[in-house]
């Protein structure tokens, strides 16, 4: 495609029908790990492992959304979501992995479902978030073929329960994480250092994501995957350091978006891995081509990369931690004094206008979502004043996502086909490895009491949608 780079910068109204929209994830959010018939996946087990996750910390409570749906619901109601994204535990409904359904699990989501369809909220599914049954993990986890094919299934299941209901789909969520952050940093259950794994893992999750497009496409419904792009720039004209980000963009976005939208991986990021490249089957590559009709875009930062030798590592970063494999050898990340969220991320909003032009300028044109953008700040609940009750102040937070906003709008000026963006999260909830420590939510949650306090990032967010726009 063409894109305008023409900026119409006064008028902020985004299209009438844009999707507004917040997202969680199963174990996150929901709790109730062991009731109904749910079985154990690696997160559980991960989670339960000593010193794997800050402060001990696990999913078996989170925000206890399994018996708050209703109330959580509400709550999307009364801010004026439009849509909302939310994904689904393989674990609930279908505890084997493969085998027998699990009919209260599936019960489930089919009430939450029709509980945001009575709300006039669009239910967008996300069918993988990380939380593989443990019994496919003990079988081989993604590193083993078998569990694309089984993940297939587990899709056709869901499209025969829910797929007269739901419209949008994604199929896999973020799978550099779930292949490198499980498989070779190990950061991330099942928290396995094995690079060569890793690679496997992320091929089979791209062919689950493929195999399940085939069961799930048709009948007026969307398929998609949610990736995690960055933009990365080299941390300065140095051979070296210009080589450093070819090699990271390589992993972090090219492998994946040439993948699901040219059906091939890049030459040169195979070239890079050398004896760690995937095992690819005759065949693969096709499946995995053209399988979406819709791509999610996750972002969060900008990268900026380094590839001198000894270079100071002014942060940790996945790749510095799992870098046993040629092409992340010698590349460090480098901060350059942006102010950063609690997660010690920089806030770089340029970063969100580039990734996604930059998609739709050089991969076949689709309808693009930002399926998850936010920021952790350190929110401080603070008590009412006359009779009002608490509240939680996060002019950073909604200095966060109005900037981001402002670059979905940038490029939709620019001809972008943006349609519609998710706000990580609608709730705080348990941040992976930081367990709760990182409060994510536009409301807040109190662990110990379960009480919700909308943040005035969801009372701002709530007028921004009402007002289909930003002020000018
Ligand atoms: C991406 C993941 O999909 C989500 O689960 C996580 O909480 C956010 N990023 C923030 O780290």
């Amino acid at each position: 495609m063409t894109i305008q780079r023409s900026r119409a910068e006064t008028e902020l109204k985004f299209p009438t029908d844009f999707i507004w929209g917040a997202a969680t994830a199963a174990y996150q959010i929901e709790g109730a790990v062991s009731e109904d018939g749910r079985g154990p996946s690696i997160w559980d087990t991960f989670a339960h492992t000593p010193g794997k996750v800050l402060g001990g910390d696990t999913g078996d409570v989170a925000t206890d959304h399994y018996h708050r749906f209703r109330e959580d619901v509400a709550l999307m109601a009364s801010l004026g979501l439009t849509a909302y994204r939310f994904s689904i535990s393989w674990s609930r409904v279908r505890p084997g992995g493969t085998g027998p359904v699990n009919a209260k699990g599936l019960d489930f989501y089919r009430r939450l479902v029709d509980t945001l369809l009575e709300a006039g909220i669009q239910p967008w599914p996300t069918l993988y978030h990380w939380d593989l049954p443990q019994p496919l993990e003990d079988a081989g986890g993604w590193p083993a073929r078998d569990t694309a094919y089984r993940f297939a299934e587990y899709a056709q299941l869901l499209c025969d329960a829910l797929g007269d209901r739901v419209v949008n789909w994604t199929t896999i969520n973020e799978p550099w994480c779930a292949a490198f952050l499980g498989y070779a940093s190990g950061d991330h259950a099942p928290g396995r250092r094995e690079p060569g794994a890793s690679l496997n893992a992320a091929h089979h999750l791209l062919l689950g994501h493929g195999l399940a497009a085939q069961s799930l496409r048709g009948e007026g419904r969307n398929v998609g995957a949610s990736v995690n792009l960055y933009a990365v720039s080299p941390a300065s004209d140095a051979p070296e350091d210009v080589d450093a980000a070819r090699r990271i963009d390589g992993l972090q976005n090219r492998l994946f978006l040439d993948a699901l939208l040219r059906g091939t991986y890049p030459e040169d990021v195979i070239a890079d891995l050398g004896d760690f490249a995937p095992d690819v089957h005759d065949g693969d590559m096709k499946i995995i081509g053209g399988s979406v009709d819709q791509l999610g875009i996750n972002y969060y930062n900008r990268f900026f990369v380094t590839g001198k030798e000894g270079a100071a590592r002014a942060i940790t970063s996945p790749f510095a931690e799992a870098s046993p494999w040629p092409a992340s050898e010698h590349v460090g990340f480098v901060q350059v004094g942006r102010p950063v969220t609690a997660m010690g991320w920089e806030i770089d909003e340029s970063g969100l206008s580039e990734v996604l032009t930059r998609v739709a300028e050089e991969y076949p044109s689709v309808p693009l979502y930002v399926t998850e953008n936010g920021a952790a700040f350190d929110d401080v609940v603070a008590e009412g004043e006359n009779g009002d009750g608490p509240r939680v102040d996060d002019p950073d937070r909604v200095a966060y996502i109005e900037a981001h906003l402002r670059a979905c709008h940038t490029a939709i000026s620019a001809g972008v086909p943006l349609r519609g963006y998710f706000c990580w999260s609608l709730l705080d909830n348990f941040e992976w490895g930081w367990g709760y420590a990182k409060r994510f939510g536009l409301v807040y949650v109190d662990f110990l009491t379960q009480a919700r306090i909308p943040k005035t990032s969801a009372q701002w967010y709530s007028s921004v949608i009402g007002q289909g726009g930003l002020g000018t």
